[in-house]
């Protein structure tokens, strides 16, 4: 990785390893983010494999500007209202997914929901602007560390999974954004941040509720309704294919089978199969199939991250 600093030559340079699919870091008002092209599932998966996350937590996708955001979600008068308070700012709204949204299902973690927010750094504008894509960024720190308010904390937490880390000294803030729901009846809280509760219920005429986020949820399936959950049961760890199954597959298959069938990645390549596992299990089941028959996937690095989200599939409900 390179530490660069902020010139509009090193601006271009990121935003075209963006758009290659790399890692780029970039400064916001809150944080570091750990950026790649939203729309771009395989570079998703690096930030994924990058954190160390063991989970597939759903992204925030960052854009340049309102016009931007809603070609990605449906805003509504609620969250055009806040978007005008607030934007560029740290305020995170998650809406409807966009019809045609061409963010990966991987960044919003197979949910009819996507979290947008418009940064207001200048950097991190430069940026989003130069790359013309979403970009989806989680804090820029290997999962369960502090998050990153310096380039120097970049680079001591993820080394060389990331491109370029865009130094723009330290953060402003140095919380996270705000995370408001606006997708449901009442706007809620799901992570408190920069941007308080005071300052949202003035411009909603009323206080947010409160709720837990969804990655701090607890893990049973009852409390999934809103993440893609497949209607067929899936069978982990098969070595065959039975009458009326659809198989899921990863790398080459040593058995005869007949009917449905998706491979993750035949060249048994992690970074694809996370970025195709969620429409994958979405169209298995349109295949009508009773059970989506799972073949083994190995446990190390992103590995985990999908045992973890296929094991929540097949748990009994
Ligand atoms: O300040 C920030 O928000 C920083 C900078 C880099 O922008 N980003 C950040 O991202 O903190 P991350 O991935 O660490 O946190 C994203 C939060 C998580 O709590 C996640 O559960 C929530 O946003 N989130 C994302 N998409 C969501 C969705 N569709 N529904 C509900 N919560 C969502
Ligand atoms: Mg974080």
């Amino acid at each position: 990785m390179s530490i660069v600093p902020v010139t509009p030559q090193n601006i271009a340079r990121a935003a075209a390893l963006l758009r290659e699919g790399q890692l780029v870091a970039f400064p916001t008002e809150t944080v570091y983010g750990l950026g790649a092209d939203a729309t771009n599932g395989i570079a998703v998966a690096r930030i994924f494999e990058a954190k160390g996350r063991p989970r597939f937590n759903p992204l925030i996708a960052h854009v340049a500007g309102v016009a931007q955001a809603e070609e990605i979600g449906r805003l509504g008068a609620v969250s055009r209202r806040l978007a005008h308070a607030f934007w560029p700012g740290p305020l995170t709204l998650v809406v409807e997914r966009q019809r045609e949204c061409p963010v990966s299902e991987l960044a919003t973690a197979g949910l009819d929901t996507i979290a947008i927010r418009v940064p207001s750094h200048p950097v991190a504008n430069m940026l989003l602007a130069a790359a013309g894509c979403p970009v989806a960024a989680p804090s820029a720190n290997r999962s369960g560390h502090v998050s990153a308010t310096e380039a120097s904390h970049v680079e001591a937490d993820l080394g060389d999974a990331v491109a370029l880390v865009l130094d723009g000294g330290p953060t402003e803030h140095g919380v996270e954004s705000t995370v408001l729901d606006v997708s449901g009846e009442r706007p809620t809280i799901l992570r408190p941040g920069a941007i308080t509760r005071e300052a949202l219920a003035e411009v909603l005429g009323d206080l947010p509720g409160s709720a837990a986020p969804v990655a701090a949820r607890p893990l049973s399936p009852g409390q999934l309704e809103s993440h893609y959950a497949p209607v067929a049961r899936v069978r982990l760890g098969a070595t065959d294919v039975r009458p009326g199954e659809a198989l899921l597959a990863f790398g080459p298959v040593p058995f005869a089978h007949e009917g449905p069938v998706i491979n993750l990645s035949e060249g048994g390549d992690l970074r694809i199969a996370a970025a195709c596992l969620f429409s994958a299990l979405r169209e298995l089941d349109r295949s009508g199939a009773e059970t989506i028959a799972v073949m083994p996937i190995p446990d190390e690095g992103l590995g985990e991250a999908i045992n973890d989200r296929l094991a929540r599939s097949a748990a009994p409900r």
